[in-house]
């Protein structure tokens, strides 16, 4: 094993600064030393990489298969247009980003949720549009007994409908907006306790898509799944990130959360996203 790897942990329960690789010509023993990290720390953060599209792709293809989204690789997630002009509030494309503000693991909302993400700054706002992270290994470890046993028993049904619909976001098919995850199929249910299946850890799998817990009325589930996430977004098991331009972040969905940070939204900010699928059966939804 390469001992090439230069990791830093966070301040906090997972989470790692990585330096001394250049990721976009890894050798297998880096390549091994850095998949190993990121089912320990969950998070790996990457300054100075300048990944091109096909760089951040061909890293995200070593993790698994590319999630496609609008049958694309990697996608903006951005303010800004190609030519350069700001997107207005207005638009769907940025009532998504403002609901990407609450903390959420991704494509929950599919049949098949995400492994992980790799995620890259290229315009950072002068102040703001950070990103966080916070441990649901950690959190689920730190419940009180009676809520984790009770937990354990639980499931939640997730929908994009449902998590846009409570930031203001009516979905309209008549939008140019691609409008990945309204797929308008029934919404999967997910234990809210998830087994990583490479590490074994459990995790609490909740977060803004979550709701309509079986077996409790409506405002009960609302309820617990608001207290689980207050009560596991807090530190040491939040880690929030400025952006420097240039930087990669690598993290595992199917134990962390995250949340992006506001800025102003007259400022550019652009960021790249590869989403990495998640395996099957491990990702896919019960039933
Ligand atoms: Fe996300």
């Amino acid at each position: 094993m390469s001992s090439s790897l230069d990791l830093q942990p966070l301040n906090a329960t997972f989470g790692a600064m990585v330096t001394g690789v250049d990721l976009a010509a890894l050798d297998e023993d880096t390549w091994q030393a850095i998949h190993a990290a990121w089912l320990e720390y969950a998070l790996l953060i990457f300054p100075d990489q300048n990944l091109t599209d096909s760089e951040q792709i061909a890293l995200a293809r070593r993790f698994g298969d590319i999630e496609l989204i609008g049958g694309r690789e990697i996608v903006p997630l951005s303010n800004v247009r190609s030519d350069g002009t700001l997107i207005d509030e207005s638009h769907d494309s940025v009532k998504i980003l403002k609901g990407n503000m609450g903390w959420h693991a991704d494509s929950t909302y599919m049949d098949l949720q995400a492994k992980g993400a790799v995620f890259s700054a290229r315009v950072v706002p002068p102040e703001g549009g950070g990103t966080a992270w916070a441990d649901m290994r950690a959190a689920y470890e730190a419940l009180p007994e009676d809520l984790r046993t009770r937990v354990q028993e639980l499931s939640a049904y997730h929908s994009l409908y449902y998590s846009q619909s409570k930031v203001g976001h009516e979905h309209s098919e008549n939008t140019d907006y691609i409008g990945y995850g309204f797929h308008g199929q029934d919404p999967p249910l997910r234990p809210l306790v998830k087994i990583h299946p490479e590490t074994g850890r459990r995790s609490l799998l909740i977060g803004r898509h979550a709701y309509g817990i079986p077996g409790l009325d409506p405002d009960e589930s609302e309820r617990l799944l608001d207290e689980l996430v207050e009560f596991a977004c807090q530190p040491p098991r939040v880690h929030e990130h400025r952006w420097t331009p240039g930087e990669v972040v690598v993290w595992d969905n199917r134990c962390l959360l995250h949340r992006a940070r506001p800025w102003d939204m007259t400022q550019p900010r652009v960021m790249m996203h590869t989403r990495i699928a998640g395996d099957r059966p491990h990702e896919l939804a019960m039933g």
